[in-house]
């Protein structure tokens, strides 16, 4: 009888720390021996010439959500989850978002609907609070973290979503009683708006002036109150889709007085530009997100970023609206940047752009790919040790590379709801041949073949990275308030 489901041989085997030759055999979902010479399995993977490496992991994606506009985005758990697959991701960490007046409990039971019916890879929700009011954070949100859902996120802007300081204090001192992570949108929102305004009046509508309106010192502003917060209440922070140097310096300084913060930058930061914005009419909008893309010597400081080890992760911000009246041109074609619904879509594209970049090019080599998309988030997020490696016990969630395999992306390929790429033209070496999610091939030659529904519900235990140093702000600390804790 032969022992194995599979057996994948021959390949370069890659973890975030190690590089080897060896095989991989699959037994009942997991993967159950590493080694040369394994015994057959039922099926027999040939990987030779190709990188074996972890499913990537995705932690921030916009699926089937309701938005800061107020439209869903313009895809489904099937078409973001199969596209998704189809670019070497195998788990996703989407959004459950509450809105002004709406139960958290009901909220996360209709994304677990959702999900159950269309997911064909596996995922976890983030929280999103809006309405951060008193019942909800007392009733709601406790059952909720034990349930699995052992993160939060908040909006530091956008009229819809956004919570005020009072509020953010609220959510972090949540987080801190019931173990969870905060997860944060940072930019300051006056600044916003009051440049926002004055551009409009001044008559700079088009697309292009949504990355004027985004100042860098927005972001600056955000984190730096917002780690203030987080020291204050000693709760850990990750703080979303770092776009600018400046704001990437004062992580590094937080991180430097030994604050648990983490942070993420997304593929658009590290491979677009203001000038994607610069097209003629409503073009631009497609490459509209928030904050914005920017400079050349940002993208620098981002790699660097990511090699101190300032940044952690690379997250896609998964956020796709269709180039038309139900998304991004819902305002029609003449609408100022305001009206233009921010985001854009990156699931699928974010594994081979950074493949590109870092393995196929050289930049910090095939381990830190895997780290930064794989294994950092299985960390932090608490899916490890069952996701973000490739190790006995361990899921067998695997994507098979061939560094040969040239695709320039286009528009006709696309396979989520957004139908166009914002990389349209742009060549990468380096593919995911064949994607393997708990032993399941779901995607191969270009096709994925995964039954809607097949994905996962992955429950996170609250802690580990949300996890306290135990070093509060002294007015804060109970037991030096008099020797009672007076908040
Ligand atoms: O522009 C973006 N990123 N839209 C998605 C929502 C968010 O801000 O993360
Ligand atoms: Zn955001
Ligand atoms: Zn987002």
């Amino acid at each position: 009888m032969q022992p194995f489901d599979i057996v994948i041989r021959n390949g370069t085997i890659v973890t975030a720390t190690d590089t080897t030759r060896a095989d991989v055999a699959i037994a009942g979902g997991t993967i159950a021996a590493i080694g040369r010479g394994l015994e057959s399995g039922k099926r027999e993977i040939d990987a030779s010439g190709k990188y074996v490496m972890p499913g990537g992991i995705d932690a921030h994606a916009h699926i089937e959500q309701l938005t800061a506009s107020g439209l869903l985005n313009s895809d489904n758990f099937e078409s973001a989850t199969k596209s998704a697959a189809l670019g070497g991701t195998t788990t996703v960490l989407c959004f459950a978002a509450q809105h002004v007046g709406m139960s958290l409990t009901k909220v996360v039971e209709d994304y677990h609907a959702l999900a159950q019916r269309g997911a064909v890879i596996d995922y976890a929700f983030h929280m999103i609070l809006a309405d951060p009011r008193e019942e909800v954070l007392r009733d709601e949100l406790p059952p909720l973290i034990e349930a699995g859902h052992s993160s939060l996120k908040v909006f530091m802007t956008y009229d819809r979503l956004r919570v005020d300081d009072m509020q953010l204090l609220d959510v972090l001192m949540a987080a801190r009683e019931n173990k969870a992570l905060v997860l944060v949108h940072a930019e300051n929102h006056g600044m916003i708006t009051w440049l926002s305004k004055r551009l409009l009046a001044k008559g700079y509508t088009a697309p292009r002036y949504h990355a004027v309106s985004h100042p860098r010192l927005g972001e600056v502003e955000a984190f730096t109150r917002l780690i203030a917060f987080a020291e204050f209440i000693d709760q850990p922070i990750m703080i979303y889709h770092v776009s600018s140097a400046e704001g990437a310096a004062v992580i590094r300084a937080a991180r430097g007085r030994g604050l648990k913060v983490f942070a993420e930058t997304c593929p658009q930061y590290l491979f677009l530009t203001k000038n994607d914005l610069d097209k003629s009419g409503i073009e631009g909008a497609k490459w509209m997100c928030s904050p914005p893309v920017r400079e050349p010597a940002d993208q620098e400081t981002l790699w660097q970023a990511l090699s101190l080890g300032d940044l952690q992760l690379v997250s896609s911000d998964h956020a796709p609206y269709a180039f038309n009246e139900k998304g991004k041109v819902m305002a029609g074609t003449s609408a100022n940047f305001k009206q233009i619904p921010n985001g854009m879509p990156g699931l699928q594209a974010r594994l081979p752009l950074l493949f590109d970049a870092m393995v196929s090019n050289g930049r910090f080599g095939a381990q830190k790919f895997v780290e930064w998309t794989s294994t950092a988030p299985a960390q932090i997020y608490g899916l490890a040790p069952r996701k973000g490696a490739i190790a006995v016990g361990a899921d067998a969630d695997i994507a098979l590379w061939d560094p040969d395999k040239r695709v320039t992306f286009s528009d006709v390929d696309v396979v989520d709801g957004a139908g166009y790429t914002p990389y349209v033209g742009r060549t990468v070496r380096g593919w995911p041949v064949a994607v393997l999610r708990r032993g399941e091939v779901i995607a191969e030659n270009g096709s994925c073949v995964a039954k809607p529904g097949s994905g996962e519900f992955l429950p996170r235990k609250a802690g580990a990275a949300a996890e306290p140093l135990g070093r509060s702000s002294p007015e804060f600390d109970p037991g030096r308030n008099f020797g009672a804790r007076l908040y």
